[in-house]
């Protein structure tokens, strides 16, 4: 796998689709380099606004606002103009479970299910400003949820329903959240999960909750806290089904989504109303040339950045139609993802290249047997697309008419940064291609000289209106972490190549975060799983290269002394890791070891575990306290 330019060919999009697109020129390009404020300004007018801004953008490097003086609320912008324009029988959502079973859902119903929930949550007390946490399956309730609480002004948190019981008490904790939102349980390959039972051991510890909704989807049996826990179809039952949208202040907190630092602590990264529905409303516009009878389909959770601007802010802000699905790709079989493009005639397509990856594993004799006619964009976002995932993603399901979107972007940025238009910009498999309008990305060195064509650091030079605006209660760390590089630029934490066309092709994390089927997992919070289990002494965790994963956790672990290595160790430190992070962070191996490789100062070098890891070469290993090590280690991970 690899992602390198080498032979790379630029892929026109058809003359079809050309003819279609709603770009089809070069134009709003050279009218957003002219004057990028002004260009993000017309872009903010895609939303509708109680009172206007007064001043576009104040940067006070690092520290952004954007549409200072504006108002609006986003679920307003998602629902109450939508009906207002008429279109509240269009079908917001054709959500499909994992049974098979599916509703469909008009924006009118939307509007109604959110507006009740709203007043629910408010008949709890909670109110503007305050944090909600939100824990739930791919059921539509989540999406309600989410701009009940926009339409609040409370500041809503979500935590991806695969997150264990210790992920979820630590985002409550760090945020305050007093409500909690969640389920019974989700559906997953058939069986459920005791969601309930998660968050109930999560809030033995969160005293900051005094309220949890319950939103009934297993009918699993569930403890039920009397005046803590409250069913989500008895606080609706009688509230009103209407609720004054809150009017917020364009810098007012829309949300905080936890992401994984290179510590073990994650970062509540902010987002604010009027700059991140700004970027979600616009890129979901260019990027996937929504038009009025699209079926967008985005396959990301909501519990992901990728559900928050691409199922519920961007599609329901540009009033599409798009399909929700509550369960996993492989089930009942490997070709349920293309049975519904089939069923609801999916015409975006939108998904992670670890899933293309398996798609490819599993045969194109899967897509092959549905009819697939209706796509007309496909896109990837998470990671590197490599270019043989690329290529069979076009063929076997774009059936070769269908460009293909490429999207680099991160929690931090909100929405899409760097992706074709694939109208007016060519393709080369394998590259994100270029920044969009209003975007200045370049590719710098270590000392923050712009690199023209060759590798260095990504970085955004110019603000952007979705940029995060810091760390939720830790401005030190906003600033460390993406500002202190470089002056005044912005540190993404990836690498970059920029080729003699001025294509970027991403070449992953340069720091210690791993990207796990395209999610962000920091090498730290795994470390600390393992030092957590008692036989554990010491860890050092890196991310290696998988063919279908992008990559893979590889464990390096010191025992205690009385524990010995055994395989049935192994496979508890494993579970103990998804018992305290999550599913997504179980390591692929776990290699014991007497010692680590370490630098004389004592910091583990974590780039000759790579080089192990990958079976690479060992690199430079003069400045190792004990250079003895890593012989050793090589000698045990390659005996694994
Ligand atoms: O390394 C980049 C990678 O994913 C990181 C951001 O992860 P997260 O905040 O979880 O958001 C994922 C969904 C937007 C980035 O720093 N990444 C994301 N998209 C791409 C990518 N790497 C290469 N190409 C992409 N298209």
């Amino acid at each position: 796998m690899s992602n390198t330019a080498a032979g790379a060919q630029t892929i026109k999009s058809s003359d079809e689709y050309i003819a279609k697109a709603n770009i089809k020129d070069l134009s709003i390009y050279k009218e957003a380099a002219a004057d990028p404020v002004a260009y993000w300004e017309k872009c903010a007018e895609r939303l509708d606004w109680f009172d206007k801004w007064h001043t576009a953008l104040d940067w006070n490097p690092p520290f952004a606002k954007w549409f200072i003086g504006g108002k609006l609320n986003a679920s307003y912008n998602c629902l109450d103009r939508h009906i207002k324009n008429g279109l509240g029988s269009k079908t917001a959502i054709y959500w499909e479970a994992e049974s098979g079973e599916g509703k469909e859902i008009s924006y009118g119903e939307v509007y109604k299910a959110v507006n009740k929930f709203a007043n629910a949550i408010k008949k709890l007390g909670a109110k503007k400003g305050d944090r909600v946490a939100i824990y739930m399956p791919m059921v539509p309730e989540a999406a309600y949820a989410m701009l009940a609480c926009a339409r609040i002004g409370a500041i809503h948190s979500v935590v991806f329903g695969g997150f264990s019981s210790d992920s979820l008490r630590d985002r409550i904790q760090d945020a305050s959240c007093n409500l909690l939102i969640t389920a019974d349980g989700g559906y997953r390959r058939g069986k459920t999960i005791a969601l309930k039972e998660i968050a109930d051991k999560a809030l033995e510890e969160c005293p900051t909750i005094n309220n949890v909704i319950v939103v009934e989807r297993s009918k699993d049996a569930i403890n039920f806290k009397k005046g803590r826990d409250h069913w989500y179809h008895d606080l609706i039952a009688d509230v009103d089904d209407f609720c004054e949208p809150e009017p917020m202040d364009a810098e007012d907190m829309l949300f905080i989504l936890y992401t994984s630092g290179t510590t073990g602590k994650p970062k509540g990264i902010m987002h604010t109303t009027g700059g991140y529905m700004t970027g979600a409303v616009t890129t979901t516009k260019l990027v996937f040339d929504l038009k009025n009878d699209d079926i967008f389909w985005c396959t990301a959770d909501v519990g992901w950045i990728t559900g928050h601007s691409y199922i519920v802010y961007g599609p329901m802000a540009n009033a599409a139609t798009q399909v929700m699905y509550e369960g996993t790709p492989d089930f009942p079989a490997k070709d349920r993802f293309w049975k519904i493009v089939e069923k609801y005639k999916v015409s975006v397509f939108y998904t992670a290249p670890t899933a293309v990856r398996a798609f490819m594993k599993w045969g194109a004799d899967l897509p092959a047997g549905c009819d697939l006619s209706s796509l007309r964009l496909l896109g990837s976002v998470g990671e590197p697309i490599n270019p043989e995932a690329w290529l069979w993603y076009g063929e076997h399901i774009g059936k070769n008419k269908c460009p293909i979107v490429d999207t680099w972007w991160q929690t931090e940025t909100g929405g899409v940064m760097i992706s074709a238009i694939p109208s007016v910009i060519p393709a080369k498999p394998g590259s994100a291609t270029k920044p969009l309008p209003g975007i200045d990305a370049k590719v710098l060195d270590e000392t923050g000289n712009e690199i023209k064509e060759g590798t260095g650091t990504l970085s955004i030079t110019s603000p952007w209106p979705s940029m995060l605006r810091g760390i939720w209660g830790d401005e030190k760390r906003f600033k460390d972490v993406y500002w202190s590089k470089w002056d005044q630029k912005y540190f993404p934490g990836d690498g970059a190549r920029l080729d003699e066309d001025g294509y970027f092709w991403l070449l992953g994390r340069i720091d210690d975060v791993m990207l796990i089927s395209g999610h962000n997992i920091g090498t730290a919070e795994v470390e600390s799983a393992l030092v957590d289990h008692k036989s554990v002494a010491e860890s050092a965790v890196v991310g290696i290269k998988d063919d279908l994963t992008g990559q893979a956790i590889a464990a390096f672990v010191i025992l205690k002394d009385g524990s010995t290595p055994s395989d049935e160790l192994n496979k508890e430190l494993s579970d103990h890791v998804a018992g305290k992070i999550g599913k997504i962070a179980k390591p692929k191996k776990i290699i014991f070891t007497a010692d680590l490789p370490k630098t004389r100062s004592g910091k583990i070098m974590r780039r000759l575990l790579r080089d192990i890891g990958e079976g690479r070469a060992l690199g430079d290993v003069t400045t190792l306290a004990d250079a003895s090590v890593v012989e050793k280690l090589k000698a045990t991970y390659s005996e694994e």
